[in-house]
């Protein structure tokens, strides 16, 4: 909250924010009506146990920058969501992801990220060797097992699919591809040239929060004159904010001041930051030339882990290579900076989340892509009962 020591500037300035006509009708601007949500969603451990399910066992979503898998042999352990899994690049270039547990008797294989020269892992119980794609290779005592129980023995594998300089995996064999997964997201991504960006810049951040509410938190922009009025308030002109439903995903575009009506009559990506939604838990906050992309993992009911990466594209036209770097490094600097203030309103949610005053919340039209989040998880948690 606001202390009241705030200047009487700055309560002007809100004042005739306030007073700004809309420039669309609220109806087009804002595509679905008000909703309400139960304040249980956000505290139920047994609901949480059937998200996992319904929701992240069956999504895709990126483990990794393409970049953390420079060279063949490179590989990654990848610990969220209660699973470990290893992210390997193979020989020939492709990527390979597969269930980082021992086949003879549950070991976890690997511990850490890392490269490996010989192309072999060795289990450090008893000794299987597995190759880069999880298959085992060599099982010591072999004619000590029964045979048949040997065949073909592997890891079980992920699936995995490398797109727009990330790694993407999915937990499940009955969800469509990545891209018709992605569909209207992954056309408006693909506008970028996302395969010539690269991740230079990373953050975790642990929050005492619902996962549900930090994706609330990071997909409605009219929360910004008041937890980010200093960082945001005059950058981005958040109550223009131009909400799309994409179902199950969802995305924006929000004008930025001195440079969207500068930029006139062009590509919506040229122009503004555009947001998007990959449901369930990614979401890509795009510039024309870099972005921010941040995931939402869920760790228990109440506690979640926000991971974060400042993603570059090439040195724009007009600039030396140190310019573009130095400027990549303020935004990233203003990113995190934006993040923590995210992150104090969040934590501060979880010292009162169990509190008896909070029964239910509500969504107005502003807030249309939670309605719609929120309507799409329920749908897949009551389909998986
Ligand atoms: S658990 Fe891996 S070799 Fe025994
Ligand atoms: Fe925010």
């Amino acid at each position: 909250m606001a202390s009241t020591s705030e200047s009487a500037t700055e309560e002007q300035h809100l004042a005739s924010e306030a007073a700004r006509a809309f420039p669309t009708p609220a109806e087009e601007q804002y595509p679905l009506p008000p909703s309400v949500v139960d304040a249980k969603n956000y505290t139920d451990p047994a609901l949480f146990d059937r998200e996992m399910k319904a929701v992240f066992h069956k999504s895709w979503f990126p483990a990794c920058p393409s970049v953390d898998l420079k060279e063949p042999r490179d590989y990654v352990v990848w610990d969220r969501l209660g699973q470990s899994i290893v992210i390997s690049r193979l020989d020939d270039g492709s990527v390979s992801a597969w269930h980082n547990v021992c086949q003879h008797r549950g070991a976890r294989l690997l511990k850490e990220s890392g490269s490996c020269k010989g192309g072999r892992f060795a289990c450090p119980w008893h000794g299987f060797q597995y190759d880069l794609s999880g298959k085992v290779k060599m099982v010591p005592l072999k004619g000590s097992f029964e045979a048949e129980r040997l065949e073909d023995l592997r890891a079980p594998a992920v699936r995995v699919k490398e797109w727009g300089s990330f790694v993407w995996i999915c937990l499940s064999d009955e969800v469509p591809d990545l891209l018709p997964y992605l569909g209207t997201i992954g056309e408006e991504l693909s506008f970028y040239g996302l395969e010539n960006f690269e991740t230079r810049y990373r953050f975790t951040l642990e929050l005492n929060a619902n996962w549900k509410m930090v994706v609330d938190a990071f997909n409605e922009t009219w929360h910004v004159p008041f937890t980010h009025p200093r960082t945001l308030g005059k950058l981005v002109h958040w109550r223009d904010a131009h909400l799309r439903i994409a179902n199950p995903h969802s995305w924006m575009t929000l004008p930025l001041e001195g440079f969207t009506d500068r930029m006139g009559d062009v590509d919506h990506r040229l122009k503004n930051i555009c947001h998007y939604l990959a449901f369930p838990n990614t979401i890509f906050s795009c510039f024309p030339t870099h972005l921010q992309s941040w995931n939402i993992w869920p760790v228990s009911v109440d506690k979640t882990l926000f991971t974060a990466w400042g993603v570059v594209g090439p040195t724009p036209e007009g600039l030396r290579d140190e310019e573009w770097q130095a400027q990549n490094d303020r935004d990233w600097k203003h990113f995190c900076a934006v993040s923590a203030e995210d992150a104090e309103v969040l934590n501060d949610w979880g010292t009162v989340s169990q509190s008896l005053g909070a029964s239910q919340y509500m969504f107005n039209t502003a807030e249309s892509r939670l309605t719609a989040f929120h309507a799409e998880v329920a749908r897949r948690v009551a389909l998986e009962q």
